[in-house]
């Protein structure tokens, strides 16, 4: 099983730490490999708003050299795992929305790519609003139409994971083990019941009209999504 890993935060604090207890777990099953992406350096600009991946082949997003990559290795993965600490009132931090608006072109209603349909995701968060954070990136992998997307967001109120009590370590560590496994095994499965929404609501708006400009509409038509369901 080859899995994208997204890290988002430079500091390799709470979030990195039941990240790579997760991949430790996870690596014990031979046939797993991960690559690591860490943000922001593996996505160094921020998303200038252009539109250009909207309207046109996500080629030509002006950042394109880093997205291309990392969607080359989304789509040859057959999982995936976004890790980002709790900032603010309900958010991700800002490294990892940079990294979803620049993929934002994956949206259904523009040009959602078939592989993306067969994989599974998973979002770890830390920090004590943790569950708020994992709502919206949720939201932009279903939106994407993946599979399933599990989560785990870990309520700590402590800004350093060698703070919390022995006890309370092992037993995050227990959970996440736990989960490891449980992720590893998850087949695929029938698809969200939003997806299914999203992909009709698409079709229905880019048959009406062309919204941003012809590409969505031209890329859903090469692609047969108008005749056939992708997934
Ligand atoms: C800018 C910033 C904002 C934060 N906002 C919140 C918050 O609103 N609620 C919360 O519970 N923790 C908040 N935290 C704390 C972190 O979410 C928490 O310590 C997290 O586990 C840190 O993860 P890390 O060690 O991977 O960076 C904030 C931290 C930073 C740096």
């Amino acid at each position: 099983m080859k899995i994208a890993v997204f890290h988002g935060s430079p500091r390799k604090g709470n979030t990195y730490k039941a990240t790579k207890i997760f991949l430790d777990e996870l690596t014990k099953y031979r046939d797993v490999q991960y690559t690591e992406f860490f943000l922001p350096e593996a996505m160094p600009e921020f998303c200038t708003g252009c539109q250009l991946c909207l309207g046109n082949s996500n080629e030509r997003c002006p950042h394109s050299q880093y997205v291309t990559p990392i969607l080359n290795n989304i789509i040859n993965s057959d999982a995936l795992i976004f890790a980002t600490p709790h900032f603010g009132a309900c958010s991700m931090s800002s490294c990892m929305k940079n990294l979803l608006d620049h993929l934002d072109f994956l949206t259904m209603n523009v040009a959602p790519r078939v592989e993306l349909f067969k994989k599974k995701a998973f979002i770890i968060t830390t920090g004590a609003g943790s569950i708020a954070a994992i709502k919206p990136i949720k939201k932009y992998l279903k939106n994407w139409g993946i599979n399933r997307v599990y989560s785990l967001g870990f309520r700590m109120f402590i800004d350093r994971w060698d703070k919390m009590s022995q006890p309370k370590q092992k037993r995050f560590e227990k959970k996440i083990r736990r989960t490891a496994n449980i992720f590893y095994h998850a087949r695929q499965e029938y698809p969200y019941i939003s997806t299914i929404f999203m992909y009709h609501m698409s079709k229905f708006i880019l048959r009406k009209y062309v919204g941003i400009g012809k590409y969505p509409y031209e890329y859903w038509k090469e692609n047969g999504f108008f005749n056939k369901r992708p997934f």
